[in-house]
C-alpha cells in the first residue's frame, strides 16, 4: 500500500523542481494554502534539467518522489515542467494512488486571451520537445484557431538558478527570446518554466522595447495551487489544524545557494538539509 493512501490532513505536501523555480510554485501554494506543512526539494545538483535527456529527468523524478513520500507527503506537486512533461507519466505507473499534480504550460487559458489569435511558448528545449507539449499546443490549435509560437530558451534557467535576476547577461537572453516572438505577433506570453516568473521585470523591459501594444503574461503557479487545493479537499486531506503551515527544504546542490534563493526570491527563511539521492538505488 501506498504511503497517501495512509496520508493524514497534517501530512506534508511534497514539493520538487529541477532548482529554484519550483518557488515560483510554492509562493502561491503558501498564499492559497496558509496551513499545509510543506516540504520542498530543489534538485539543484542537476539543474538545469532543460537540456538532459529524458531518461533521466524520469530517474531523477522518481527518485525524488521517493524521498518526498519517505518524508510523509500527502501529495507531491511536479513544480517543474520539463519535469512533468518528462515524468509525469512514470510518476503515475509507478504510485496509481499517489495525489499528484504537474506544471503544464499555460496555453489553454492564454488561448482564451489572445486578440492577435498567437501566442508565444517560452520553455526549455525538453518541454517543446517532449510528445506531451506537441499534443497539447496541437489540441489547443486545432480546437481553437489560434497560432501557438514557441521559443526555447536555453540558459535562462541557468542563470535564474545562479540568482542573476537583473543582470546584463540575462536581459540579453530575455530580449533574444522575446522579441522575435513579438514580431511575429503574439499578444499573450506563457512562461512555461517556473524559473521564469522571477525575471519578470526583464520580460516586461523586453516586451516594452519590442511593442508599445499591451501583452498578457501567463503564469501557471496560481492555477497549480487551485488544483492542489481541489484535490487535497476532494480527498479529505486539506490542513485545517489551524497552525500555519511549515517549511522544510532540500537541496542536492548547495545549501548555501538555496539560502540565498529563499531570502531573495520569497523572502524566506527555512530549515534547510543537503541530500545526495542516488537514483540508481532507488530504482
Ligand atoms: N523549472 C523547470 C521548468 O519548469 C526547468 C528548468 C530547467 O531545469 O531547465 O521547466
Amino acid at each position: 500500500m501506498h504511503a497517501s493512501v495512509l496520508a493524514t490532513a497534517t501530512a506534508p505536501v511534497g514539493i520538487f523542481d529541477s532548482g529554484v523555480g519550483g518557488l515560483s510554485v510554492l509562493r502561491h501554494i503558501q498564499t492559497q494554502l496558509l496551513q499545509e506543512n510543506l516540504l520542498y526539494f530543489a534538485d539543484s545538483g542537476f539543474a538545469p534539467y532543460g537540456g538532459r535527456a529524458e531518461q533521466f529527468i524520469v530517474d531523477r523524478a522518481l527518485a525524488i518522489t521517493g524521498f518526498l513520500l519517505e518524508h510523509g507527503a500527502k501529495a507531491i506537486v511536479v513544480a517543474c515542467n520539463t519535469a512533468t512533461a518528462a515524468a509525469i507519466k512514470a510518476l503515475r505507473a509507478r504510485y496509481p494512488q499517489l495525489l499528484l499534480v504537474g506544471a503544464e504550460p499555460g496555453l489553454k487559458p492564454a488561448a482564451a486571451m489572445t486578440k492577435s489569435n498567437t501566442i508565444g511558448v517560452l520553455a526549455t528545449e525538453r518541454t517543446l520537445a517532449s510528445s506531451k507539449f506537441r499534443h497539447l499546443s496541437e489540441h489547443i490549435s486545432a480546437s481553437t484557431g489560434v497560432r501557438v509560437l514557441t521559443q526555447a530558451c536555453a540558459g535562462l534557467a541557468d542563470q535564474i538558478e545562479k540568482g542573476e535576476l537583473q543582470s546584463a547577461a540575462t536581459a540579453v537572453l530575455v530580449r533574444r527570446y522575446v522579441t522575435p516572438l513579438i514580431a511575429q505577433g503574439a499578444d499573450t506570453l506563457v512562461l512555461g518554466c517556473t524559473h521564469y516568473p522571477f525575471v519578470l521585470p526583464l520580460l516586461q523591459d523586453a516586451i516594452r522595447s519590442a511593442t508599445s501594444d499591451p501583452v498578457t503574461i501567463i503564469d501557471t503557479g496560481g492555477p497549480i495551487a487551485l488544483q492542489l487545493a481541489r484535490l487535497l479537499r476532494q480527498h479529505d486531506l486539506l490542513n485545517t489544524s489551524g497552525n500555519p503551515g511549515l517549511l522544510q527544504t532540500f537541496t542536492s546542490g548547495s545549501e548555501t545557494a538555496l539560502r540565498i534563493a529563499l531570502s531573495s526570491l520569497l523572502q524566506l527563511q527555512a530549515s534547510i538539509a543537503t541530500v545526495a539521492i542516488d537514483e540508481k538505488a532507488i530504482r
